[in-house]
């Protein structure tokens, strides 16, 4: 049960060959993080979450006041440190923590991102309500992630099952309609959805918590 009871051990175990892994689409990347930008202002306080080495952060930080980038592996967060000083990009912050860490008080952020890590949350809704909380009034929570579900139902059982022996962290099999679901539940609406890449399946959702 080694990586089912603690990720952050297998993040830290794969650390350096992640960091070596080129971003799968370079140019759906790119056109990504110019579409976020166009969501953002010079006054956003950004919480990515599972921010690994700290790509995406660095990329959006002279959009907007600071980022604070939070992972549980500690290796994934040296490495995003190093980068950040060889890129001299001071509004950056790497934090090991998790969204539930009592450091991140309700109303907090303006923008949240969450790339490829919410299916890691055993529980959706909870991670979706406790990012609804830590957002302000007309936040953005803005994500993308592994829809399993989507999938081969064969890929998706024999995924979770090495998540449950303890061969991989255990992923949770997602649906974009099941997350979709998940923001509504919160109180979140969602306003674009956009895929970026034709290789890569999963949509980019943009959602907003209300001003009330
Ligand atoms: C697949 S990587 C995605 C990294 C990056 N967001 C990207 O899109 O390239 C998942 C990251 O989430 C981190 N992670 C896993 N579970 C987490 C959790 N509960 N809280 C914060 N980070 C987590 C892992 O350490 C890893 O760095």
């Amino acid at each position: 049960m080694l990586f089912r009871t603690s990720p952050e051990k297998f993040w830290n175990l794969i650390a350096k060959k992640y960091a070596a892994s080129p971003i799968a689409d370079l140019d759906a990347y790119q056109r990504k993080i110019e579409k976020l930008k166009s969501y953002l202002s010079s006054d956003d306080d950004v919480l990515d979450i599972g921010c690994a080495t700290g790509t995406q952060c660095d990329d959006l930080a002279n959009s907007v006041k600071h980022v604070t980038g939070i992972d549980i592996s500690r290796k994934l967060l040296d490495i995003a440190e190093t980068r950040k000083v060889e890129r001299e990009i001071s509004n950056v912050d790497f934090v090991e923590a998790t969204i539930f860490d009592s450091r991140f008080e309700a109303s907090r952020f303006n923008v949240v991102t969450a790339f490829y890590v919410l299916h890691f949350y055993e529980d959706l809704d909870e991670a979706v309500r406790r990012i609804y909380e830590i957002l302000k009034p007309d936040g953005l929570f803005i994500l993308e992630t592994a829809c399993l579900g989507d999938k081969s139902i064969i890929t998706g059982k024999l995924i979770r099952l090495a998540g449950k022996l303890g061969f991989m962290p255990l992923i949770n099999i997602l649906s974009t309609q099941k997350i979709e679901q998940s923001l509504e539940q919160a109180g979140f609406t969602v306003i674009e959805k956009i895929k970026f890449s034709e290789s890569i399946d999963e949509y980019t959702l943009i959602a907003r918590k209300p001003l009330r």
